[in-house]
C-alpha cells in the first residue's frame, strides 16, 4: 500500500470544493452515489454548510459496475428521493470511464431534475477534460487502482482515512499501521466554521 492522498490533504481538498460549489450554487437536492462516495460525501456536507449551501434533500443512488480490479456491467438502483424540478448535486468518489457519472445524470435528467451537477474527489487523468464532472478534486497521473477513505476493493479498505494505491503483488497487506494521522483539529490558516 502507498498513500496517495492523505487525511489532511483530503479534507481540505473538500473544503475547497465546498467553495467552488458555493460559488455557483446557492443549495440543491444532494445525491449520493453508492456505496464509495458516502465519506466523502460526510465531510464535504459539512463544508458546504459551513458555507450555507442549502441541503434541500439528501439522496442516494446505488451504482455498481465493479467487481475486483476489472469492470463489470454498470446497475443504477432506485433513487429514494424526489427530484423532479429540482437542482440536484451529485456526489462521486472516483470517475474512471465516466460510465456511472453518465449513467447516473441520464437517470437523473429522467426522473426530472432541472439541472445535474457533479462533484466528484477524484478523476482519471483521462477523463479530467471530458466535461463530465463540474466540481473536480484530485486527478489522478496514472491507472493504479486507489483505496480508502470509501473506496473499496471487493468491499475491503473502505474505512481507511487516507486514500492509497494498491500495488498487484501487494493486494493482500493493506492496513493501516495503527499511527494514523486522524486529524481532528483545523488547520490554523483555516478559520473554521463560521456559522
Ligand atoms: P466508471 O464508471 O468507469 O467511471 O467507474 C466509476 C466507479 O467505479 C466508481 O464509482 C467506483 O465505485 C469504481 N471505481 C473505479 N475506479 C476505482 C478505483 O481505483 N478504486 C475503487 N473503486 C473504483
Ligand atoms: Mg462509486
Amino acid at each position: 500500500m502507498k498513500e496517495l492522498f492523505s487525511e489532511v490533504e483530503i479534507l481540505s481538498q473538500a473544503e475547497h470544493l465546498a467553495g467552488q460549489i458555493r460559488a455557483r450554487m446557492d443549495g440543491a437536492v444532494v445525491i449520493g452515489v453508492l456505496k464509495g462516495s458516502f465519506v466523502f460525501l460526510a465531510d464535504l456536507l459539512r463544508d458546504l454548510g459551513c458555507v450555507g449551501f442549502v441541503v434541500e434533500d439528501l439522496g442516494f443512488v446505488r451504482a455498481k459496475r465493479y467487481r475486483g480490479v476489472s469492470g463489470g456491467e454498470l446497475r443504477i438502483g432506485r433513487l429514494d428521493v424526489d427530484v423532479r424540478d429540482k437542482v440536484v448535486l451529485v456526489i462521486e468518489d472516483i470517475v474512471d470511464r465516466g460510465e456511472t457519472i453518465r449513467g447516473v445524470k441520464e437517470e437523473l435528467k429522467a426522473l426530472g431534475a432541472v439541472e445535474v451537477w457533479v462533484c466528484a474527489l477524484l478523476l482519471r487523468h483521462s477523463v479530467w477534460d471530458k466535461g463530465l464532472v463540474d466540481f473536480r478534486g484530485f486527478r489522478l497521473t496514472d491507472d493504479k487502482f486507489v483505496v480508502g477513505y470509501g473506496l473499496d476493493l471487493d468491499g475491503k479498505y473502505r474505512e481507511l482515512p487516507f486514500i492509497a494505491t494498491l500495488e498487484k503483488e501487494g493486494l493482500s497487506d493493506v492496513q493501516a499501521d495503527g499511527d494514523c494521522p486522524r486529524n481532528r483539529e483545523i488547520p490554523a490558516e483555516s478559520g473554521g466554521c463560521a456559522l
